[in-house]
């Protein structure tokens, strides 16, 4: 046998039985001083970390992104002077995780649930982390509301079981949610795998030119595979055989060579109030209509690298939006700010303090800081600079120094406002709400119509009712179609048991003995 195929401990030592504990007597009682046993049964009992407390199911790959050098016609640098963007067929390496949201982490794959989209780039000048979901808005504006809605969607704390009275019920107390249900229950709720879905920044950020002068930027993933979606009957025959689809075809697509792709385009806005708009641009529940901003391609990404440890690449990767670099900037907008505390917040306590200096989260640059020790410090001592002393910052005596060169914040806007907890002044809750069920093709509408009405059937007729209101305002044939579907729904469930309907055999008089 090679050396190389000898197990080990995590010590070093060469493992001679793996198949027995120390015992007195072949038979038992064990003993306390098996160190072998006890450090394998003890990092065992260990393995598992917190799963996300959102995002829990998913998966992801390795790959890069290419740049177009070019925002549309004009040169990116008109816009930002990230170097991620900068001239053409420039390369920088990344990391994607998909993922579903409210399920746990091996729950199917096929949820009606939007999908997260979220790419780490190891730029030359530090991460750089896009976090965005498949949809393009989301269901609420304010970080405030977040836990509830978590709360909401997924199980009653008390049974554990899930059921759609609560998230209707939060939702009917939500009208900025309904723009992202008519998304939801329609066929774009469930992506058929993740290479065959967009990705969406969501939220507003600002790029940031070599002027110091900020525009407000939406970022867009498109599929070169061509985007597919499942309907409800699809979805469910999907599950019924396998609750883990979509990774298992993201990684085997890359298995074979069939490396999926995505092309990054922007959106682009004057940062301002403007008036002109009947939204505010900040406001993530709006999508930004395309004929007056247009999508500008700026380069695309190739995933060709499955991970080579789930755990390693995957499950302790942490993505976050406060993740940005030079030529980029936050907007105002106030959702975007409580997701950037809420990241890396989680980070520490799913993965630790360290979370960072892990090799998927590290930057690809070298990393030169007086934030130190704490659990799991794998800081290398010889890179604590030219005087191993001075772990602060500012010293005469050595030490790391600010960078120096002009530094370039970006222009901002001066403000003038008291402090207040107040919602938007332009909440137009249903004007996107109805254009978007008016968009839809008439298959997707009755699709629509028949997820919702199968959903809210089951509601608290409180519930039924505010929605159907809601509908109505976005749409009145939108409020009618539901009021008739639920009202269907509820003739057909009408006889039928209220309990799920479970099959299974009687076993008769047990053969294994009382009890089994
Ligand atoms: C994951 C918070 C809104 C996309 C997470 C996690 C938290 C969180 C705590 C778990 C992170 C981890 O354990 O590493 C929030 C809060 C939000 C919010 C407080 C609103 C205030 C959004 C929105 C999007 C989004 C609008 C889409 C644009 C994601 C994605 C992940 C995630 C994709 C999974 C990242 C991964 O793959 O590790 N979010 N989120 N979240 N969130 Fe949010």
């Amino acid at each position: 046998m090679e050396e190389r195929e000898i197990l080990t401990t995590r010590q070093g030592h060469p493992v001679q039985d793996n198949q027995n504990i120390r015992t007195i007597g072949d038979r038992g009682p064990a003993t306390l001083e098996n160190y072998h046993f006890i450090e394998k049964i003890s990092h065992f009992d260990r393995e598992e970390i917190p799963e996300r407390v959102v995002h829990a199911r998913g998966s992801g790959a390795f790959g890069y992104f290419e740049t177009y050098g070019k925002a549309g016609n004009e040169p990116v640098e008109k816009y930002t002077r990230a170097k991620v963007f900068s001239g053409a067929g420039k390369r920088t390496p990344l990391v994607a995780r998909f993922s579903t949201v409210a399920g746990a982490k091996d729950s199917p794959e096929t949820a009606r649930d939007p999908r997260g989209f979220a790419v780490k780039m190891y730029t030359e000048d530090g991460n750089w982390d896009l976090v965005g979901n498949n949809l393009k808005i989301f269901f609420i504006r304010d970080a405030m509301k977040f836990p509830d809605m978590i709360h909401a969607f997924k199980a009653d704390p008390a049974s554990n079981i899930p059921h759609p009275q609560r998230m209707f019920d939060f939702v009917s107390r939500s009208p900025e949610s309904i723009h992202m249900i008519t998304f939801l229950f329609s066929p774009w709720g469930i992506p058929a795998t993740y290479r065959h879905m967009q990705g969406s920044g969501v939220n507003t950020y600002k790029w940031v030119n070599d002027k110091g002068e900020a525009v407000l930027v939406k970022y867009h993933w498109e599929p070169k595979q061509g985007i597919r979606n499942l309907t409800q009957e699809d979805a469910d025959a999907v599950q019924a055989k396998n609750v883990a689809h979509a990774t298992q075809d993201l990684s085997e697509a890359i298995e074979r060579k069939e490396y999926p792709e995505w092309e990054l385009f922007v959106q682009i806005m004057e940062d301002g109030y403007h008036p002109e708009l009947d939204f505010d641009p900040l406001d993530n529940t709006k999508l930004w209509p395309e004929e007056q901003f247009p999508w500008l391609p700026v380069g695309k990404m190739v995933l060709d690298r499955n991970p080579d440890d789930f755990h390693m690449d995957i499950e302790q990767a942490a993505f976050g939006t406060g993740v940005l670099v030079d030529g980029m900037d936050f907007s105002d907008d106030k959702m975007l700010q409580g997701r950037t505390f809420s990241y890396s917040d989680t980070q520490r306590h799913r993965i630790g303090t360290n979370y960072l200096q892990l090799p998927v989260n590290a930057p690809k640059r070298e990393v030169r800081t007086n934030q130190q020790r704490g659990q799991m410090d794998q800081r290398d001592a010889n890179e604590s600079g030219d005087n191993p002393h001075i772990n602060y910052e500012p010293s005469m005596l050595g030490g790391f120094r600010e960078a120096t060169g002009e530094s370039r914040p970006p222009h901002r806007p001066t403000y003038n406002a008291a402090a207040m907890s107040a919602p938007i002044d332009r909440p137009n809750n249903y004007g996107q709400a109805g254009e978007t069920f008016r968009q839809f093709e008439e298959w997707e509408r009755e699709e629509l119509i028949n997820n919702l009405s199968d959903a809210l059937a089951a509601c608290d007729v409180r519930i039924q009712k505010a929605m159907i209101e809601h509908f109505t305002q976005a749409d009145y044939e939108y409020g009618r179609l539901v009021q008739a579907g639920i009202e269907q729904k509820i003739k057909e469930l009408e006889g039928s048991a209220a309990e799920p309907n479970i099959p299974g055999r009687e076993s008769g008089q047990s053969k294994f003995g009382q009890g089994t």
